[in-house]
């Protein structure tokens, strides 16, 4: 679906855990738990920001931010809103985040299959910095390590 760029990106909260839950489920093999989000809305070190789109959230994404690092943890957007930017507006409002918060790094986790995510991180700059080996429970599938240095 096509959207123009009239959207917002604002921080999470409680309220959005329904979208958030549906989203998640429609995105990942292993999605987290509404008990998972609600104890990241509660820990010190997580970030999480969604995208709202005339009320609805349409995206969501974390990262945590610990001294001079930031780690991706979570990015995915509503299968009806991809290809559309609003995964790139996401992710350059995470790194704000991480620049606010005095981090030099961030540092993600991507399935090497999952051709979609890697053309947003490459586009943006992540380059490839290691392999984490059968990461992935669900399929035993490595993790490529992506890392962007801040300036
Ligand atoms: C990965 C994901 C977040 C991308 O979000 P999105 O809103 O569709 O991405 P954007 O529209 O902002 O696209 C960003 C770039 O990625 C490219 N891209 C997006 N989807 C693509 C696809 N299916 N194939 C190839 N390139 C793609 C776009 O061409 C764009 O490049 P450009 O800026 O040079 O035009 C989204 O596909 C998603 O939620 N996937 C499921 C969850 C997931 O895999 N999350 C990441 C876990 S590591």
């Amino acid at each position: 679906m096509l959207i123009n760029q009239d959207f917002m990106v604002r921080k999470m909260t409680l309220m959005d855990i329904d979208a958030i839950i549906r989203i998640e489920n429609e995105s990942f093999t292993l999605p987290w738990s509404r008990e998972s989000y609600i104890g990241e809305l509660n820990n010190h070190f997580a970030n999480y920001l969604v995208v709202d789109y005339e009320g609805d959230v349409i995206a969501y994404g974390g990262i945590w931010v610990v001294f001079e690092e930031g780690h991706i943890t979570n990015v995915a957007v509503d299968p009806e809103y991809r290809n559309a930017g609003v995964g790139h507006a996401l992710m350059e409002e995470l790194e704000r985040v991480a620049r606010q918060k005095k981090a030099t790094r961030i540092l993600l986790e991507v399935r090497p299959s999952n051709m979609s995510a890697l053309a947003l991180y490459r586009g943006m700059g992540y380059l490839d910095s290691g392999l984490r080996k059968g990461y992935y429970s669900d399929n035993n599938e490595d993790a490529i390590v992506m890392t962007k240095l801040l300036f």
